[in-house]
C-alpha cells in the first residue's frame, strides 16, 4: 500500500469550487497586492491566538527576519536558540546582524532545554527565539520567567506552531512577537510562501508592517528604516482564508492519525513523541526516534512508505553557521536528534488502513532488528 508523506491536491480537492472561485475572484478585481483578503486573514488570525496584530508578509523566513528587526534586535546582540531546526531560524538571526548562540534540546520535545539558557546568557544577550517544533510548544512558562528575570526578549518562531497553545495561551503571546509560516507543507499551507507576525506589541507591529513595504512611514514614499519587500499576496490570503475554513478539521484528523500511531507502536520499542503538560499538540510532524534510523526509513521505503529526517543536519554542522557553534559534541541531544529522528506521514487525508499499515511496518521492523528501537 502506498503511503505518500504528503497529499496536497488532495487539499484543493477539498475545496476545490471555493478555491477556484475566490483565486478567479482576485484576478478579476485586478487588487493583488494589499486588499481585503490580507486584512481578513490578519484579523482572523490575530483573533485565533488572541493577539492584538496580525501581519501577513510573504514567508515564515521573512516574518521571523521582520521581527526580529521590528524588536530592535541588530548588529552585536546575541540571540540564544537551537541547532535543531530549519534553517530560516538561525538565517534570519544572521541577516540582521545579529548572533545565534546555540544551545542543546531536550531529547523529549526538541525544542530548547530551557535550563540550559542560563549559562549561554552574557552582556551581549538581548533575546531567546524558542522554536516550538514539530506542533507543540516549547517550554513556554519556563521560558518566559527566565525571559523576564534575565530582562530578555523572546522572539518566538512560530512557523510550525499555528494553533499551538499552553493551558489556553495560544502562541504569539508568550513573546514579544511570533513568526508564523504557510509554506505548502504546513498545517496551513499557502499555494506557495506566506507568513504572518503576531504581536501584542503595537510599536513592534507598526515597525513590522513598515518593514514589509520598504522600510516606509504613514506617509507614502518618506521611509524610516531599510526595509523589505515582503507584501503577502491577495491570491495567497484569499488562499489561506478559504483552507483556515477547514483547518480544524485538517487538524483533527492528523490527531487521529497521531491516535494511531501511538497505539499501535506503545510496545514497539521505538521512542514515541511526548506531548508536554499542559500543551496541545497540532500533529505539524510525528516524529519517532530509532538507533537505525536509516535502515528503519529504507524499509518502509520499500514497503512504498514515505517518510522524512527533520532534520538530518544540526545548524552548527553547515559551513555558513559553523562558526556560532562549538562545533560536533558541543550539542549532545542536538546531535543525536539528527542521527535518530524520523517523521511519519500525518497529514489529514491519509486513511485508518496506511496509518495501521505505516505502525504494523515500523513495528516489524524493530521486531527484526531490536537493536534499531
Ligand atoms: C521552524 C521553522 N522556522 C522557519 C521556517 C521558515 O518558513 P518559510 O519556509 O515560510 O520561509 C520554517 C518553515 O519552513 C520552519 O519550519
Amino acid at each position: 500500500m502506498r503511503v505518500p508523506f504528503l497529499d496536497i491536491p488532495a487539499q484543493y480537492r477539498d475545496l476545490a469550487s471555493e478555491l477556484d472561485s475566490v483565486v478567479l475572484d482576485v484576478l478579476r478585481s485586478g487588487a493583488y497586492v494589499v486588499g481585503k483578503h490580507n486584512k481578513a486573514l490578519e484579523e482572523e488570525l490575530a483573533r485565533r491566538h488572541g493577539v492584538r496584530h496580525g501581519i501577513a508578509v510573504n514567508s515564515g523566513t521573512d516574518a521571523l527576519r521582520i521581527m526580529i528587526q521590528a524588536c530592535g534586535i541588530g548588529p552585536g546582540d546575541e540571540v540564544i536558540t537551537t541547532a535543531f531546526t530549519f534553517v530560516a531560524s538561525a538565517e534570519t538571526i544572521v541577516q540582521v546582524g545579529a548572533v545565534p548562540v546555540f544551545v542543546d534540546i531536550d531529547p523529549q520535545t526538541f525544542n530548547i532545554d530551557v535550563a540550559q539558557i542560563e549559562a549561554a546568557i552574557t552582556p551581549r544577550t538581548r533575546a531567546i527565539m524558542p522554536i516550538h517544533l514539530f506542533g507543540q510548544l516549547a517550554d513556554v512558562r519556563a521560558l518566559t520567567a527566565l525571559a523576564q528575570k534575565r530582562e530578555l526578549i523572546v522572539l518566538e518562531d512560530a512557523a510550525q506552531a499555528l494553533g499551538c497553545r499552553h493551558d489556553g495561551v495560544y502562541a504569539g503571546n508568550f513573546g514579544r512577537a511570533a513568526g508564523l509560516s504557510f509554506y505548502v507543507t504546513k498545517n496551513l499551507g499557502a499555494a506557495g510562501d506566506g507568513g504572518l507576525i503576531l504581536t501584542n506589541d503595537d510599536d513592534v507591529a507598526e515597525r513590522s508592517r513598515s518593514l514589509r513595504i520598504h522600510g516606509m512611514g504613514r506617509e507614502r514614499y518618506y521611509y524610516d528604516a531599510v526595509g523589505y519587500t515582503s507584501r503577502l499576496d491577495e491570491i495567497q490570503a484569499a488562499i489561506l482564508n478559504v483552507k483556515l475554513t477547514r483547518l480544524d478539521v485538517w487538524n483533527r484528523r492528523r490527531a487521529e492519525i497521531a491516535a494511531i500511531y501511538l497505539r499501535d507502536l506503545a510496545d514497539s520499542g521505538v521512542t514515541l513523541p511526548v506531548q508536554s503538560p499542559g500543551n496541545n499538540h497540532t500533529w505539524h510532524q510525528f516524529t519517532i526516534r530509532s538507533r537505525n534510523r536509516d535502515e528503519l526509513q529504507a524499509f518502509l521505503k520499500e514497503r512504498e512508505i514515505d517518510s522524512m529526517i527533520y532534520y538530518p543536519v544540526p545548524l552548527h554542522f553547515h559551513t555558513p553557521y559553523r562558526g556560532y557553534g562549538e562545533g560536533e559534541g558541543s550539542l549532545p541531544e542536538t546531535e543525536s536528534a539528527a542521527r535518530e529522528v524520523l517523521s511519519l506521514p500525518i497529514h489529514p487525508h491519509l486513511d485508518d488502513e496506511q496509518a495501521a499499515w505505516v505502525a504494523k511496518c515500523v513495528a516489524e521492523f524493530t521486531a527484526q532488528v531490536p537493536s534499531g528501537r
